[in-house]
Order: structure tokens, then C-alpha cells, then sequence
């Protein structure tokens, strides 16, 4: 176990001169999910996304030294052009728990400048490219002040292990294609700590797979991730659960590699319905499929028992539906959202996304 706790890691503050970092990073979707979680952030068992490639957080984080040296964190954060006080504290409280893996972040100022792709109250979390984004900024950053990483797989590890601090599924997010999280004894270098990629064993048909993602309801939910990872403790199911998604991480690895994509939307759909049973079945039990989901999921059943094209969903802790496929349906698919399930959609929306190559480090004049 690695915790990349450094206390060397401190500034000589008069050699160091202002700059800007900035990083664009995707969200991604979980095929496999985590759901529970132990200790300073870790998962109960494994999990597997694709990374998408147009939901994306753009950040930039200023820094300079500070000019009155104090005990806390000294950021500001804005979204969109706009102060953010929320963030602005929570990114607070992420810098503050960094310290001892980060010291000298008491001894700069930061300015984040962050925007996502998607708009704000589309109802889609912004915490795995939000903080995927800000790790990497963070990790550049050590690079400039300190010395570069040996390789890029050491740069990333450590970009997942910080990204996971911010935010669970965030350390997914840091690879194109797809990535694991958790240990697998099956998926060598593995690990609860970090995230690893493994797209190159992905087959040609999930390369690009697309994922449009159904807007069924904008407002924020009722319940939090974090409420909801803690609530699996005292959930009955929770230890079949565990084992049951180990089971299938494993199983869906084999089949990215296969290109088997029927296997795949059935374990998809097993592992969205089995989520928000875990939900229904904590205590206290809540619920945040709305009834529109359901009409489309039927709808979604119908379609492929009529077409039989392997047209598939997933859903995040929330209603809105992703619906996954191969790009070789894509036109039949577009049509079948257009006519039959944007209806069913707040303001009619969706926004169509697939699968993605990973973060990018920006220029920071563009
Ligand atoms: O990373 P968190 O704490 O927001 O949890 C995310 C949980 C799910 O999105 C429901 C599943 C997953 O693996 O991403």
C-alpha cells in the first residue's frame, strides 16, 4: 500500500514564479458499480467504466506564492466565470487533506478557473471530471515544482490515487477507454487505491461505443452518493452484493476483450436494476428512478425484443437512463430517442456522448 505521504515535498517560496496548469478531463460510466465504500475511500469491490468523451471538466488552476504564509488553504474557485462558494470549500477541504501527500500546498495561493461541457443543472454529476481534472492539475503541478515522474503510468497512478481522494468513481476517469478499480486477482497491478486502465484489451466494437444519456429529471437528487455509499453497511444484501460485483468485473473484462455485446448489456442492466435495489433496500430505503425511467426502460425492453438490436442502459444513483450501443445501429437508435423516448425527457433533452480517449492537457492561452 502506497500513501504518497511526503513531507520533503515544501518550496524554497522565492524561487518559485507564478504559473498555470490546465487539464481537461471526461466523466465516465460505470458498467460494473461501486457502491459501498471503507476507510479513507475505498471500495467494497471492483468496479469497470468507459470513460466518455463529451461530458468534460476544463480546469485551470492558477497558483502563486503566498504572500502572508497562514495555517490554511488559500483557493478561490470559480464556475462558469463565477464565484463558487461551495466548491470553493470543498476544494478547501480536499486541498487540506492533501498535506501530508502535498505540503506545499499551504505555501501557494490558487486561483481554479472550472467549466463543464454539460450544462450545470442537467442533473449529471460533475464529480468525477471535476475532480479527475483537479488532481491532474495537481500532480502537473508537482511535476513543474519538483522533479517529472519516471513514466506516464507513475504520473497517472498517482493523478487516479489523488482523483479517488476528491471523489470515488473519480479515479476511473483518468484513463481513455475503459478502467478498473478495485483489486482483481484476476488483473495484475490492480488495486483499491488507484484506478488502472485497460483499454487496450478492449475490443474494436467497444472502442467506440456510444452512450446518449436520457435527461428523465434535472433536479438534484434526494439523496447523496455519499449518504448512499454509507447506508450499504447496514444493508442485508450488502456481502452477496460485494461478491456479486467481484464476480462480474471480472466477467466483464472478458467480455470488453470478446466484443460480446449482448453478454455485456445484460450484465449492464442487471448492474443498474441491482444498484437502485441496493437503494430500495437500505435503511431507510429511498428511491431515485422516477416513474419515467421505468417507461422507458420498457420501452427501451420493447424495442430490442422487436428489432433485435442489442440497445442496452445503465443508470448512475439518479434517473436519468444512459443508453449504450454500438456505432454500427447508431442512425436506427438516434431515430428510435427521437420519436419514442425524448417525450418521456425534461425539456425534452439528451445529450449524446461515447466512448472517449482520456483527459488532455490543455494550453493554457486557448
Ligand atoms: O464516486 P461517487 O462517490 O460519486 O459514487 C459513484 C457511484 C456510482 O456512480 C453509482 C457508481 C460508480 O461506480 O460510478
Amino acid at each position: 500500500m502506497s500513501d504518497y505521504k511526503n513531507l520533503s515535498l515544501t518550496l524554497i517560496t522565492s524561487e518559485v514564479k507564478p504559473g498555470s496548469i490546465r487539464w481537461r478531463s471526461p466523466s465516465n460510466i460505470a458498467l460494473v458499480k461501486y457502491w459501498g465504500k471503507h476507510g479513507v475511500q475505498l471500495p467494497r469491490n471492483p468496479s469497470v467504466s468507459f470513460t466518455l468523451d463529451g461530458a468534460a471538466t476544463d480546469t485551470t488552476l492558477s497558483y502563486s506564492v503566498r504572500e502572508v504564509a497562514g495555517e490554511g488553504i488559500d483557493v478561490v474557485l470559480h464556475l462558469d466565470g463565477e464565484l463558487n462558494e461551495g466548491f470553493t470549500e470543498r476544494t478547501k477541504r480536499f486541498f487540506k487533506e492533501l498535506l501530508p501527500i502535498y505540503p506545499f500546498l499551504k505555501q501557494l495561493s490558487f486561483k481554479i478557473k472550472t467549466s463543464n461541457s454539460f450544462p450545470h443543472s442537467a442533473g449529471i454529476a460533475s464529480s468525477a471530471s471535476g475532480m479527475s481534472a483537479l488532481a491532474l492539475c495537481l500532480v502537473s503541478l508537482e511535476e513543474e515544482l519538483f522533479e517529472p515522474f519516471k513514466d506516464r503510468s507513475e504520473f497517472n497512478a498517482k493523478a487516479s490515487y489523488l482523483a479517488r481522494l476528491g471523489s470515488g468513481s473519480a479515479c476511473r476517469s483518468i484513463y481513455g477507454g475503459a478502467a478498473v478499480w478495485g483489486t482483481l486477482a484476476a488483473l495484475k497491478g490492480s488495486s483499491d487505491e488507484f484506478a488502472v486502465p485497460v483499454s487496450e484489451s478492449l475490443h474494436r466494437v467497444f472502442q467506440d461505443y456510444h452512450d446518449d444519456i436520457l435527461l428523465i429529471s434535472k433536479s438534484e437528487k434526494l439523496v447523496s452518493s455519499r449518504a448512499g455509499h454509507s447506508l450499504m453497511d447496514g444493508n442485508p444484501y450488502a456481502t452477496a452484493r460485494y461478491a456479486q460485483a467481484t464476480r462480474r468485473t471480472d466477467e466483464m473484462l472478458t467480455v470488453l476483450r470478446q466484443g460480446k455485446v449482448e453478454r455485456f448489456g445484460e450484465i449492464l442492466e442487471s448492474e443498474a436494476l441491482t444498484l437502485h435495489a441496493l437503494m430500495m433496500s437500505s435503511y431507510p430505503p429511498y428511491i431515485l428512478i422516477r416513474p419515467n425511467t421505468l417507461t422507458v426502460i420498457e420501452r427501451i425492453h420493447q424495442y430490442r425484443e422487436d428489432t433485435g438490436l442489442p440497445l442496452y442502459f445503465t443508470l448512475d444513483a439518479g434517473p436519468n437512463l444512459h443508453l449504450l450501443y454500438p456505432s454500427s445501429i447508431a442512425t436506427e437508435v438516434k431515430k428510435f430517442i427521437r420519436e419514442q423516448l425524448l417525450y418521456f425527457c425534461e425539456d425534452n433533452m439528451y445529450l449524446a456522448d461515447r466512448v472517449g480517449k482520456g483527459p488532455e492537457r490543455l494550453d493554457v492561452s486557448e
